[in-house]
């Protein structure tokens, strides 16, 4: 289980969620990402500096992300709006809430192939969302994704 001492202000229960694309917010990110246990990494960052690319919200709320943000096999966790997508295997895509079911953590960390929550280390299937590491005792809540062209559309 993670030292709780390390985890981000940013991402500790009930943290606001705010726009990833301040570089402020950026170098944060990167300081936490320095913190986490080792055989732990954090997912791709919300932005250009941080490794994804930064999500575009439609007045419907529809989310786009570039598809390509996603590795086969990993996952990527946006920030702003608080999203985590994966690729379990090639050209399948899944999103979630990253909000963690357990005290409202965001669930920012992958390791072994799988979604994990830095504040209690809980740990969530990521083709299903489902939880295989308590404290927690329910999943991460799944979107809707659509692939159009290079794009990811997420609903819900
Ligand atoms: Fe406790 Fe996520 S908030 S494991």
């Amino acid at each position: 289980m993670p030292d709780l001492s390390t985890v981000p202000a940013d991402q500790g229960p009930g943290a606001a969620r705010t726009c990833c694309a301040s570089r402020r917010q950026v170098l944060r990110a990167a300081g936490a990402t320095a913190l986490v246990p080792a055989g732990v990494t954090a997912l791709a960052g919300c932005g250009p500096d941080g490794g994804g690319s930064e999500p575009t919200v439609a007045d419907d709320g529809t989310v786009t992300v570039p598809a390509a943000d996603t590795p086969v096999g990993g996952a990527t966790y946006y920030a702003d709006p608080g999203l985590v997508v994966t690729q379990p295997t090639e050209g399948e895509f899944h999103a979630y809430d990253a909000t963690c079911p357990h005290q409202g953590c965001a669930a920012s960390l992958f390791e072994d192939g799988r979604v994990v929550c830095p504040c209690h280390g809980s740990a969530f299937d990521p083709a299903t969302g489902d939880v295989v590491d308590g404290p927690a005792e329910t999943g991460l809540t799944a979107r809707t994704v659509t692939l159009d062209g290079g794009d990811l559309q997420i609903r819900g």
